[in-house]
């Protein structure tokens, strides 16, 4: 199969790239408009593959979108602005790329018979405090990110039931692993512990997160393009939750450090308390998790040890003057 994903150069569209890669003989066409977090370092292994091919664009833009579809069989969508910060700071672009790039991206899918995969979340159910949300609750999302990706949810369901489109959606938990922009609770703490930085805890710390290994999202997202059914939508959730203050300390005990770098700052507006996803309807098809938390934890502290050559020029570049704003104190111990 041949397969446009778009968003390819961030964090989990580029784990599904290799992943992908690696474990089939389908060829790949990245389409990227490289923001912030798109990066080709991310890229950087399969750059030379006879089956890889990048082209940099906005999904928002129809002329990018016709010139990477070219003989393709599908499009998995992971392109979007994912920061919940940066969404209730600056929205503008989480629409444009949400709403009006999902739209583009389903035109061109009717207009070739594309098979179609939609990357969301389970930040559009909203926040729950106790059991799990199926596929079919409510959407109750809480930030102008969540509310976005629900309104490209519905675009995406109306696609199959007004065209027939071929249509699938995954909405996977909190993502961690290697190639994570550092503006994420994980990569965040893991460098700023590494580095000695204090490390900016929302709130009290007590809000919980189901976490899912980014290779493991992405194989269930290979397993939902191959044996999904048309129309359908997959909850891909996690093996473990854990309280962010829980995943912080367990990130210093890694790194060598201890409580006292922990700086407590003043929660996110709207910031959801609890998410939780059913997940029975995925592992039907035939995917489950691999990696637990805490091995996956340590796995994600040894890749970001090992990798300074991806993380540090994020570090020293624009990264500090949105830490500042964000957290009212720079980098540094
Ligand atoms: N990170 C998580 O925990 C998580 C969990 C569940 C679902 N998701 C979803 O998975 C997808 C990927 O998330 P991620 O964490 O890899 O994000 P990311 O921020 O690391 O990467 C997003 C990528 O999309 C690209 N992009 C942004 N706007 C674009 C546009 N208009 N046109 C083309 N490319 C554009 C960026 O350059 C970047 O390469 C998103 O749809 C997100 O909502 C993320």
């Amino acid at each position: 199969m041949r397969v446009v994903v778009t968003g390819g150069a961030g964090f989990i569209g580029s784990n599904f790239v290799r992943g992908r890669l690696a474990g089939s003989a389908d060829e790949i066409v990245v389409l990227d408009k490289l923001t912030y977090a798109g990066r080709l370092e991310n890229l950087r292994d399969v750059a030379a593959d006879p089956r890889f091919r990048f082209v940099q664009g906005a999904i928002e833009d129809p002329d990018a979108v016709a010139g990477a579809l070219e003989g393709v069989d599908a499009i998995v969508n992971f392109a979007a602005e994912t920061h919940v910060d940066r969404s209730i700071s600056e929205p503008d672009a989480f629409v444009r790329t949400h709403a009006l790039g999902t739209f583009v991206l389903l035109e061109a899918a009717r207009a070739h018979a594309l098979r179609y995969l939609q990357v969301s979340t389970d930040e559009v159910y909203g926040s729950i405090e106790e059991g799990s949300f199926t596929e079919s609750s409510p959407l109750e999302p809480s930030s102008p990110y969540s509310a976005t990706k629900a309104g490209a949810d519905l675009l995406v369901a109306s696609y199959q039931r007004t065209f027939g489109l071929h249509t699938l959606i995954c909405r996977g938990s909190n993502n961690y692993g290697p190639y994570q922009y550092p503006e994420k609770l994980i990569p965040l703490m893991v460098l700023n512990a590494l580095a000695g930085d204090r490390l900016p805890v929302y709130g009290d710390g007590r809000n919980v997160r189901n976490w899912l290994f980014v290779e493991d999202f992405a194989a269930a997202i290979g397993f939902v393009l191959d044996h999904g059914r048309p129309g359908e939508t997959y909850n891909v959730g996690g093996p473990d939750e854990c309280e962010n203050l829980a995943v912080v300390r367990r990130i210093l005990e890694l790194c060598g450090r201890d409580d006292s770098l922990i700086e407590y700052v003043t929660d996110r507006p709207g910031h959801d308390r609890r998410y939780s996803l059913a997940s029975e309807k995925v592992r039907a098809l035939g995917w489950s998790a691999s990696m637990r938390f805490e091995a996956g934890l340590e796995r994600t502290v040894t890749w970001y040890r090992e990798n300074e050559w991806w993380w540090q020029p994020i570090r020293s570049g624009a990264y500090r003057d949105y830490y500042l704003r964000q957290y009212g104190f720079t980098l540094g111990p």
